[in-house]
């Protein structure tokens, strides 16, 4: 932990123009100064920096902050490493905790190996370009498919000799630990006889985020069936395969700027596409996709393109495991490549302009490319089709963003010729089966019972209770607090109506006091306290008609809201990155109108259920009659108000 006093001593030391100016060619500008923009593409500097506030802002992408986020921004750094760069440049000493004798041996090893593979990656790549063997044998093996220097150089690629231990004598001469060299995996120990695990093979090194050698990956050279076609580092200290992607280091800058990382199988696929110049590539080498490298990418944007083999394996493969990247609220492309190429034949065999054409026409949102694929597999079996729209509703479910599944209710009740509410209805079982389970309360409830069920449903038979502290609500609360901080001051037309549904008045208004005035109407308050902070701020604002923007919440002095703030922005897309990356989908007015008020009868929806317990409860250990009568009014009331929660919705429950 970096005490308070030192992070404010860091930020009034680190003068934002200076920070900057270290990355930026800024001039004057009246009383700012401006720049290309270092986190997108232009031509005309749009990149602010105002010295007397301390802080930057794009006016083209919309990056905005202090220095401390500027170098989050600019060099991928968490909050303390953003602060240590800081207190380091300007020789500000940070007091920390000392470290314990054991997690100084721990960090030493981890040193160690690094350098380890360091050694061991300059002595292949010098094997390669110096040696006769090398030469030979693993340079000519590289240009055949069709690599040149500059990537190989780029890449560090290498050959190892096959001549089995002539790397490990080396580096024991060079007094490398044995013992280290066989933890990191480049050492093989047989029956005490050490040899080279990677004889004979071209060795790919893989970086880390700052480009330390984390491993290798050795690749035969022959045909033969009866040796492993590729050797790979095994899992250590520093390298844990499900939490790297091949390439990464040479691709975060561009996969930053072009707002897009292109995702590939193998190594080979990674080098060609870096080669053509298409830059933004990373390999998950050969396994599917795990939620930490999703992450990894999520850093640097939301968007991924995965390209995959024109086979039917490949088209297969694209289906799978892909829910769980939507799950991280990253949007999704598929690109299918033609039938008899992979990302390294294609870009090999192909001008770089006919393969960025191909990319752009053929970059399919992934849900339309699930539900047209599918749809073309069922045909008009109608079993079949009733379990393909099963399928994609349970898709769309997982998406953590309500207007991105609005939008994608909507194009999808086009193509699977459904109606968008029955659509809609469904998804909303889903997570409402969803909440009630994060909240432990019986996920099966209300998908299961019909409406007269529900009603009638007696609470003693229900022995879960809710388990946690989360509070009632929590994720519905949250869903509004998104709403509010993405599109809060952006403006949707309401609709009253009377009793009878008959619109009586519509007028226009922001989203913010469609929310605030409305939940403040009927009394209701958000129960988690930094949901609240940032309620009260938007209550605040209308009142002085002043509506706070996002910026005022991520950087905060209060900790709390401006990491919510952050991290629901962050996984929360502009509706024109839709446009910019022309998703087929359409985000309309009225889809942003429908998201508002379903959130916010959700929520309602959770807080009447949540009253309605409680009064089943006083109902069951009330003794005296009058009180029950008064009880069993107040449940009747609620139940009138979740009826029409429930119709509002659209979910009430039909057999
Ligand atoms: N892979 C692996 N171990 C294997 C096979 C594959 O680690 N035994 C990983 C590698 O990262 C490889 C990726 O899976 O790059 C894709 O496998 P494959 O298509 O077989 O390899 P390519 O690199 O495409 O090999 P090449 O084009 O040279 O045949
Ligand atoms: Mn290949």
């Amino acid at each position: 932990m970096i005490p308070r006093e030192t992070i404010n001593q860091i930020i009034e030391t680190a003068r934002i123009e200076d920070v900057v100016s270290e990355f930026v060619t800024l001039r004057k500008r009246g009383s700012n100064l401006i720049g290309v923009c270092p986190f997108h593409k232009e031509k005309t500097p749009s990149f602010n920096v105002n010295p007397a506030r301390n802080i930057f802002k794009c006016f083209g992408c919309g990056k905005a902050g202090d220095s401390v986020r500027f170098i989050m921004e600019h060099e991928h750094y968490s909050y303390p490493e953003a602060l240590r760069y800081l207190a380091k440049k300007y020789g500000i000493k940070i007091e920390e905790r000392e470290q314990t004798p054991e997690e100084l041996a721990a960090q030493n090893e981890r040193e160690r190996m690094f350098n380890i593979n360091s050694f061991a990656q300059q002595y292949f790549s010098d094997t390669m370009m110096t040696s006769d063997e090398g030469q030979s044998v693993g340079l000519a093996y590289f240009h055949e498919r069709g690599f040149r220097d500059a990537i190989i150089n780029r890449f560090q690629l290498g050959y190892c000799p096959n001549s089995g231990s002539a790397f490990t004598d080396y580096a024991t001469q060079h007094g490398y630990d044995k013992d280290l060299l066989i933890k990191v995996g480049l050492t093989g120990n047989y029956e005490n006889r050490f040899y080279d695990r990677y004889q004979g093979r071209v060795i790919f090194p893989i970086h880390n985020l700052t480009g330390k050698v984390i491993g290798f990956g050795g690749r035969i050279l022959t045909k033969e069936k009866t040796k492993a076609k590729y050797v790979n580092s095994p899992e250590s200290e520093i390298y844990n395969k499900s939490q790297t992607l091949y390439g990464i280091f040479f691709a975060r800058n561009e996969i930053s700027k072009l707002d897009n990382c292109i995702l590939v199988e193998g190594y080979a696929d990674v080098l060609s596409m870096h080669q053509a110049g298409i830059e933004n590539v990373v390999a998950s080498s050969g396994t599917s996709l795990t939620t930490e490298q999703i992450r990894m990418i999520s850093r640097y944007t939301k968007n991924i393109t995965m390209l995959y083999d024109g086979d039917a394996a490949g088209i297969h493969a694209a289906l799978r495991g892909t829910n769980m990247i939507l799950e991280e609220g990253m949007n999704v492309r598929i690109v299918v490549l033609p039938p008899e190429d992979d990302p390294d034949s294609f870009v090999q065999n192909n001008p770089i302009e006919v393969v960025t054409k191909y990319l752009e026409d053929n970059a399919r949102d992934f849900i339309g490319f699930k539900t047209n694929l599918l749809l073309k597999d069922a045909q008009n079996d109608p079993i079949k089709r009733a379990s393909v729209i099963k399928d994609i509703v349970e898709t769309i479910a997982v998406i953590p963003d309500p207007i991105y599944r609005a939008t994608y209710i909507k194009e999808c009740s086009r193509t699977l010729e459904m109606a968008e509410q029955t659509l809609t209805n469904e998804v909303n079982k889903i997570l409402r089966a969803k909440y009630r389970k994060q909240l432990g309360l019986d996920p099966k409830l209300d998908s299961q019972l019909t409406y007269q069920e529900y009603q009638t449903y007696q609470p003693q038979q229900q022995q879960v209770e809710p388990k946690d502290t989360t509070p009632v609500g929590f994720f519905q609360e949250q869903e509004l607090v998104k709403l509010l901080l993405s599109h809060g001051s952006e403006t949707i037309e309401i609709e009253e109506k009377d009793e009878d549904g008959k619109v009586i008045n519509t007028y226009i208004t922001t989203i913010a006091s469609a929310i605030v005035d409305d939940l403040k109407n009927d009394g209701l308050l958000f129960s988690d306290p930094t949901h609240k902070k940032i309620f009260d701020a938007f209550d605040n604002g209308l009142d002085t008609g002043n509506l706070p923007t996002a910026q005022d919440f991520t950087s905060s002095e209060d900790q709390d809201v401006a990491v919510l703030a952050a991290d629901l922005l962050s996984t929360q897309y502009k509706l024109d990155d839709w446009q910019r990356h022309r998703i087929v989908v359409r985000t309309e007015d009225d889809v942003l109108k429908k998201t508002v008020l379903t959130s916010i009868l959700r929520f309602k929806d959770m807080v009447i259920e949540d009253r309605r317990t409680a009064v089943v409860k006083e109902l069951q250990s009330c003794t005296d009659s009058d009180e029950q009568l008064i009880l069993l009014q107040k449940k009747k009331k609620l139940d009138a108000i979740r009826l029409k929660i429930n119709h509002d919705l659209g979910i009430v429950i039909t057999k």
